[in-house]
């Protein structure tokens, strides 16, 4: 008989047993499949190099990034977005910094890590496991750190200070990542034929949250998922992985890993920019596999509206052809029904169709 998780976090347990807890076996039917997954090498997920973002070709990698973001192409008919970028202008060193640091939060004594733990979504810095164990019937092969990192100095007092470097690093990494997600939100304004600017005013004041995602080995990865399907949130996903495969998008029905390319990012599209894009780019579907034999990390940056930014889009972005797609919305609306729906491959969005 498989054991029962008696501590709230994954990591320890993992040592402990050879099998999945029942806590974490997900029923017959909504398994990874992990046989019918499109492992080779980031199959058709386009690789966009933004060194020329900001000098004269800037039209040029617009462009590229205006195609990539499309997903009604005639062989893209179901692509949602999902591309790699490189030359992205976050240091190498601080890339680094990251990842070690966050191996090393993981790999602390399990009683000082609890210090962070909380079960409550709403808390801007937590320690926790899965996706919302308060209401999920089964559990994910994630623990997790979320920290809440824009404006930086609101919140970077009540981050953890172990490892001692954890705040200078982490905080280092935060104002990167700010600085990438608002090129690429600029080139994405450009790439509808809006204001430069359009994309960042319209998310209000701003928020940035971050995951730091620990996935440990797992020992029967056919039973559980780390994530499984859903579609971000928020605007615009900025995701750091460590060189461990595990994340999938899906394409044409299919799911496609995601394989770790070298100092290149995963940019994803979320639902807030699919409704102030008035459908034209739309979130994409990803979940997590995990594995056998090595622990995974990962760190997304998840680019927010303020929670009271009302979302809408554009109106050069709506007519007769392109009706309005949802109603317009709070972010702090719509984030509230995301987190009490739990992850589901059905949108979110779709609650707040007109009508
Ligand atoms: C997430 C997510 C992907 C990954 O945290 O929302 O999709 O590779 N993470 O960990
Ligand atoms: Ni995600």
């Amino acid at each position: 008989m498989a054991p029962t998780i008696a501590k709230p976090l994954l990591s320890d347990l993992v040592a402990q047993t050879g099998q999945v807890p029942l806590s974490h076996v997900r029923p017959v039917e909504d398994r990874p499949d992990l046989a019918s997954v499109d492992n080779e090498s980031g199959a058709g997920i386009p690789l966009i190099d933004l060194r020329k973002l900001d000098g004269p070709e800037r039209r040029t990698v617009v462009e590229a990034i205006g195609r990539a973001c499309e997903s009604d192409g005639f062989f893209m008919r179901e692509w949602r977005v999902c591309v790699q970028v490189t030359n992205h202008g976050i240091p190498a060193g601080v890339v680094e910094g990251m990842l070690h640091v966050a191996r090393e939060f993981f790999h602390l004594p399990e009683a000082e890590r609890l210090k962070c733990y909380s079960d409550d979504p709403k808390k801007a810095i937590r320690l926790s496991t899965s996706f919302n164990v308060r209401t999920e019937k089964v559990s994910n092969w994630r623990d997790f750190l979320r920290l809440h990192c824009y404006p930086l100095q609101s919140f970077v007092d009540q981050w953890p200070s172990n490892p001692p470097s954890f705040r200078q690093v982490v905080g280092t990494y935060a104002t990167e990542a700010r600085a990438l997600a608002l090129r690429l939100l600029e080139a994405i304004s450009e790439s509808l034929g809006l204001e430069r600017s359009h994309m960042v005013t319209a998310m209000g004041r701003q928020a940035q949250h971050m995951a730091v995602n620990y996935y440990p080995p797992c020992p029967q990865p056919e039973l559980t998922y780390g994530l499984p399907g859903h579609k971000d949130p928020n605007a615009i996903t900025l995701l750091l992985q460590d060189g461990v495969s595990g994340l999938q998008v899906q394409r044409n029905g299919r799911w496609v890993a995601v394989n770790p390319v070298p100092d290149a990012l995963v940019i994803n599209i979320g639902d807030q920019l699919q409704a102030l894009s008035n459908d034209r780019y739309k979130s994409v579907l990803h979940r997590v596999i995990v594995n056998s034999e090595s622990e995974r990390i990962s760190v997304p940056t998840f680019y927010c509206p303020s929670p009271d930014a009302v979302i809408a889009p554009a109106d050069a972005l709506v007519d007769d052809g392109h009706p309005l797609a949802y109603r317009p919305f709070t972010y702090q609306e719509y984030y509230d029904e995301f987190w009490n729906m739990g992850l589901q491959s059905a949108s979110c969005l779709d609650r707040f169709r007109p009508g």
